[in-house]
């Protein structure tokens, strides 16, 4: 499914302010994975603004990394300052959800590109690590990428294509955002 970001952004309120956490609740509410009566527990592997729980604020408690500590929209509930392949140290015996939401760009410049996000391989090395971490709690997966990514042995099972307004490009490719499930 193509969303676009004005139509999220009709919706008003949170959608309206950051569409992104709105397509995240949107997800997290069709994998079932929302709970009424209990926060969900996320264990968020490239953190940034912490944008994706503006439409889950109050609803969520989550475990942050992140190589930069950035201005938070949100403040996490725990955030250690290290890269994604840390998240063992959080010591959690169980997650309800794993995100990664690696470092890229459509574009050939802009602050996406500065020379930390090439170093170490963030992209591969953050979605290899999600995909680790979502096979040791056995838990889903969600992920948002320029393209669909869905290796051997996952399945997807939400999934929307964002298209995204920016001031960059006036219509930039869409990108996309899944949830990815180990086979069994
Ligand atoms: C696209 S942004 C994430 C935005 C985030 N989903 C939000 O809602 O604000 C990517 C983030 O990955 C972080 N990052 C880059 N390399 C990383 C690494 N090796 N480990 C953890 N985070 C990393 C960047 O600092 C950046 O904040």
């Amino acid at each position: 499914m193509l969303v676009h970001q004005v139509e999220v952004q009709r919706k008003g309120g949170a959608c309206a302010k950051y569409p992104s956490s709105c397509i995240v609740l949107q997800l997290l509410d069709q994998a079932g994975l929302l709970k009424p009566l209990h926060p969900i527990v996320i264990l968020d592997l490239t953190y940034g603004q912490g944008i994706f729980y503006y439409s889950i604020k109050g609803k969520a408690m989550v475990y942050a990394l992140d190589i930069r500590h950035l201005k938070w929209v949100i403040k996490p509930y725990r955030f250690m300052l290290k890269s994604c392949e840390h998240w063992r140290e959080f010591g959690l015996e169980s997650v309800d959800v794993i995100v990664v939401d690696p470092p890229f760009s459509p574009y050939k410049r802009g602050w996406e590109r500065r020379k930390h996000y090439e170093e170490n391989c963030s992209v591969v090395k953050c979605i290899n690590e999600g995909l680790k971490a979502a096979e040791h709690y056995s838990r889903p997966l969600l992920v948002h990428y320029p393209f669909r990514v869905q290796p051997y042995g996952w399945d997807v099972s939400a999934e929307v294509w964002f298209q995204g307004w920016t001031r960059l490009s006036k219509l930039p490719k869409p990108t996309w955002f899944g949830i990815l499930r180990k086979e069994r």
